[in-house]
């Protein structure tokens, strides 16, 4: 197959390429490296099924100059903000990034006649919405920005399946964690160990308590999803059955750095930020009856995220 990855320098998609082309497809991974990075694609150089283009997706006219010339038949769209926080300071960040890049690529999909798309959406959706969370739960109101341009994304993404007759899958994550990650509480508290490592600042009451997939068991997951769900509009939940809380989080990093009698110093309350959602688990059942669970448990999964990182940090 001819693929797209939108987003592909970064965390999540530059897995995705890795996956892609272990598979023997033609990937064109475009990436404007405002939050990616050159750095994880960089071991596909070379590779005659693999290009990069350097490109703000937004650009709708030069991203359709590169649909025509690659005659795409899958387009998996990965490119978003990944900073939530970030986007409760300014309202134009997920409004662009998040949700008009969805934009700009189903104006190329239809413009070029491509009729597959698949879509990294997120638990973000449900808001604060409690369990069980199963993927025709409703209605949904998001609580961040970042959430809602997702959900916007989703619905653009059904009524273009109705209009415009392409086939989506559309993933909902949950938190994902593993090599190349830039984000998350763990990074947070490596860095603020490495700087102190007597106390570590926890924000929050540290119950917060959310399932973390490996990344590797994600990508799976999707070319799972895409492999065997063949509805017109496929929607999925993708994610562990269990979950980790900040604290132990904390002490996860605590004993993999090595260290011992760190006085953890808690903010308070009962989420991290304006917007984060402090606890959630949402329903497996409909990808777990296609096939799929992950192979990694929740904190199987922080563990091997906080060894890639402080290997990498060694
Ligand atoms: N990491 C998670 O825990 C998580 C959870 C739920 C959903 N997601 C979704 O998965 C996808 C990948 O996330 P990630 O964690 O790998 O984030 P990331 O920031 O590492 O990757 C996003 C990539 O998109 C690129 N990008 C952003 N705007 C662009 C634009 N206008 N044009 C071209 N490229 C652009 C960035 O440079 C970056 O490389 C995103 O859609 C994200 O919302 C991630």
């Amino acid at each position: 197959m001819n693929i797209l990855v939108t987003g592909g320098a970064g965390f999540i998609g530059s897995h995705l390429c890795d996956m892609l082309l272990e598979e023997g497809h033609r990937v064109v991974c475009v990436d404007d490296l405002s939050l990616g990075r050159l750095e994880n694609i960089a071991h596909h150089t070379g590779n005659p099924l693999f290009s990069f283009i350097e490109l703000n997706i937004l650009k709708t006219d030069q991203l359709n100059t590169v649909f025509k010339e690659h005659g795409f038949e899958h387009v998996f769209h990965m490119a978003a903000n990944s900073d939530i926080q970030q986007g409760a300071s300014d309202l134009n960040i997920d409004l662009e990034k998040t949700f008009m890049t969805t934009f700009s690529i189903l104006q190329c999909m239809k413009n070029n006649a491509v009729k597959n798309i698949v879509f990294a959406s997120s638990s973000a959706v449900y808001g604060e919405n409690t369990a069980p969370l199963t993927e025709d739960t409703g209605p949904l109101f998001p609580i961040s920005f970042y959430g809602a341009a997702k959900l916007a994304s989703e619905a653009y993404i059904s009524a273009a399946c109705e209009n415009v007759g392409i086939r989506a899958w559309i993933f909902r994550f949950p938190n994902v964690v593993g090599e190349r990650a830039t984000h998350g509480a763990m990074f947070d508290f490596i860095k603020k160990l490495q700087q102190n490592p007597h106390k570590l600042e926890i924000l929050g009451d540290g119950t917060q308590t959310k399932p973390y997939l490996y990344v590797k068991d994600l990508v799976d997951g999707i070319m799972f999803g895409w492999k065997n769900a063949h509805d017109a509009l496929n929607y999925f939940n993708l994610g562990v059955d269990s979950a980790t809380d900040v604290t132990t989080i904390a002490e996860i990093v605590v004993e993999e750095m090595g260290l011992a009698d760190v006085e953890f110093i808690y903010t308070g309350g009962d989420r991290g930020w304006v917007g984060d959602v402090p606890k959630f688990q949402y329903s497996l059942r409909k990808i777990n009856a296609l096939g799929w669970t992950a192979r990694r448990t929740s904190d199987e999964a922080v563990r091997c995220a906080v060894q890639a990182e402080l290997g990498k940090a060694r």
